[in-house]
């Protein structure tokens, strides 16, 4: 029996990944910082539902005594992510905008509540026979995509939450070396059709969800320290 947590699973990307993760036969935890709208995700998807605000040490020392006093965990996915710079689907806060608030806002969730979870988490998935964490990255988060000229990538105005996924990215590889019997992955979904960019994405989440769902059960002798879509690696 595998027993995966996603964060900020009671919507979006998080929700999807959850839904095919429990029909895959996974025990899904359902983390999300609101308990009422957890609840009823999970009620929906059969999982359970651990309340968890990626940016509360409080909540989210809460969270691992929960799912430890449950058995562990063997899937950690690190999907909870804001985009501060945009609003209705549009960045509006460019190179021009951005203030140092806006850079804070968006690494407390994007960076800093990552490493609140993997590092709260990481006693429980050491002790999994098999322990496997995907961070939800983005293509924005590339050096070599965003400086590549004539692609999506290029044109995104935003500087918050590029640089944030970048850390993201960096965090993927610098864990996967320190844990050899890890699989740790960066994946990035593609622009799908979420809260997160007012539904102005160009995919559904079904497609989106596709390579979360994919690496959260790649097997141990499977790919680590890797950024893949899901058409497969990706320049970093
Ligand atoms: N959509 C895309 O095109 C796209 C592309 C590449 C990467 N991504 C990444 O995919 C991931 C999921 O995004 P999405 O598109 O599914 O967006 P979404 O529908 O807005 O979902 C984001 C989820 O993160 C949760 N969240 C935000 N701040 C949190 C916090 N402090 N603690 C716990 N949960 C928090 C939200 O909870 P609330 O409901 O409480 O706000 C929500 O459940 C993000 O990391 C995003 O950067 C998305």
């Amino acid at each position: 029996m595998t027993t995966t947590l996603i964060t900020g699973a009671n919507k979006g990307l998080g929700f999807e990944a959850a839904r095919r993760l429990i029909a895959a036969g996974h025990t899904v935890y359902v983390g999300s910082r609101d308990a009422e709208r957890g609840r009823r995700a999970a009620e929906r998807l059969g999982a359970r539902m651990v309340q968890l605000d990626v940016t509360d040490d409080a909540s989210v020392q809460a969270a691992v005594k929960a799912v430890e006093a449950d058995g562990g965990l063997d899937v950690l996915i690190n999907n909870a992510g804001i985009q501060e710079e945009m609003r209705d689907g549009t960045v509006e806060i460019g190179a021009l905008d951005l203030t140092a608030d806006v850079m804070r806002k968006t690494f407390e969730t994007n960076v800093f509540g990552t490493v609140r979870i993997i590092h709260a988490f990481l006693p429980l998935l050491q002790r999994s026979a098999a322990p496997v964490m995907v961070n939800v990255s983005s293509g924005l988060a590339s050096l070599s995509l965003v400086t590549t000229a004539g692609i999506p990538a290029y044109a995104y105005p935003g500087v918050a939450y590029p640089a944030s996924k970048t850390a993201v990215n960096m965090i993927t590889v610098q864990y996967a070396k320190a844990f050899p019997d890890m699989r740790i992955n960066a994946v990035e979904p593609g622009f799908t059709k979420t809260d997160l960019n007012a539904h102005s994405g160009i995919q559904s989440v079904e497609k989106g969800a596709e390579i979360i769902v994919r690496m959260a059960q790649v097997s141990p002798d499977g790919p680590t320290g890797g950024y893949f879509d899901a058409e497969g690696t990706l320049p970093w």
